[in-house]
């Protein structure tokens, strides 16, 4: 099996480079409306951003900046196939403006904007981001009223275009081999991730990896595991250093990026060299992981109903029998004048 990963180094304003109705899945992270450090590219995209936050009226520079990535949900209208699923990690900012403290609810803004395009919103997630110091207070130290709760969680908000689900023709492989076990599905739909693991992979240059604001390869390699089939397209509009092409190639999904800063291309270099190992160790580490479930469930004495097609392991149910995870092969370039791209070989993982 193949998968292709391309990617444009342009403004996700307008994604010319991808067709109508081609995309089964986005998963992605916009840069925060009111977190400082995306203050001068929101106004590049728009110089009444800079007008708003330089008079103060950050509501106003709020409005303008959700403005911008509006017009990038749009094209997802425009991409997607009905029934798509569309991921959007956002966390809240807080922010003083003219010595006023308030948040600016990002998540809310969002999920008003999708809305309006027609697109369900589903159930979403939280998750805690993993913090080694001990809490920071803000506001007054321990006097009452005046302190405000830190805000240490993102969200996940999850939408699904169009009104119907996507049909599958019965008993598809690409479906069946794709399935999770029955313990992940408990782990990852659950509405709290507390136990997504900060982003590992070393960036070399610091720089670099304070301006591309990675997130942690768990949290698109689940979301893409949870909401797309081997053969599906993931799009990340705001790909960063590919996290999410990254984690489309482990899983064994297409995948389709575009960015403005040329350089994180540079870093994904890097990464795209490490697929092979990473895919494999993804891989056995999920299954480590199912016999140590498999281990604690008989020792409660609970039974198991089905044996596993593909892997000497039982399973719960009956649709988990076909599932078959992938490891990258190997990995060439593919080019084009407009992007950049990667084809990877995929082939069933092995285990020694
Ligand atoms: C929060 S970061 C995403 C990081 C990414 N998830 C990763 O793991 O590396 C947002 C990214 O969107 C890019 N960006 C912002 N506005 C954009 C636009 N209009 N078109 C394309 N890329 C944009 C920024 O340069 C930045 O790299």
């Amino acid at each position: 099996m193949e998968t292709t990963h391309r990617v444009f180094v342009g403004d996700a304003r307008d994604l010319s480079g991808i067709e109508d109705d081609t995309v089964e899945l986005v998963v992605t992270s916009p840069p925060y409306p009111m977190i400082e450090m995306w203050d001068d590219l929101f106004t590049d995209l728009d110089p009444a951003v800079g007008d708003a936050l330089e008079s103060g009226d950050g509501r106003r520079a709020f409005e303008a900046m959700h403005a911008q990535l509006d017009r990038v949900w749009d094209e997802l209208e425009r991409v997607l196939v009905d029934g798509a699923i569309a991921c959007i990690n956002v966390g809240d900012a807080t922010r003083s403006i003219d010595d006023s403290f308030r948040v600016y609810p990002n998540h809310a803004r969002v999920l008003e904007a999708f809305e309006s395009r027609g697109f369900d919103p589903l159930p979403d997630v939280l998750w805690r981001k993993p913090t080694n110091s001990a809490a920071k207070f803000m506001g007054s130290g321990t006097l009452p009223p005046n302190a405000y709760v830190t805000l240490e969680h993102e969200y996940v908000l999850i939408f699904r275009k169009g009104g119907e689900k996507r049909d599958f023709e019965p008993k598809a492989d690409r479906r069946y081999e794709a399935a999770y076990f029955w313990e992940e599905r408990n782990q990852w739909f659950s509405d709290v991730w507390t136990d997504v693991r900060g982003e590992l992979q070393v960036l070399e240059d610091d720089e670099l990896r304070d301006r591309s604001a990675a997130y942690p390869f768990e949290i698109p390699y689940r979301l893409i595991c949870m909401y797309s089939a081997y053969g599906d397209t993931v799009l990340d509009p705001f790909w960063g250093t590919g996290t999410t092409s990254l984690a489309a190639m482990c899983a064994g999904r297409n995948s389709v990026g575009y960015e403005l800063e040329s350089e994180f291309l540079e870093v994904f270099e890097d990464r795209v060299a490490a697929a092979p190992d990473l895919s494999r160790s993804v891989g056995r580490a999920r299954l480590e992981r199912h016999r140590e479930f498999v281990d604690r469930r008989r020792k409660e004495e609970k039974e198991f109903g089905y044996e596993a097609d593909h892997y000497e392991t039982p399973v719960v149910t009956k649709m988990e029998r076909g599932l078959q995870f992938r490891e990258v092969a190997g990995i060439d370039r593919l080019d084009d004048d407009e992007s950049t791209g990667y084809l990877a070989e995929h082939v069933p993982l092995t285990l020694e």
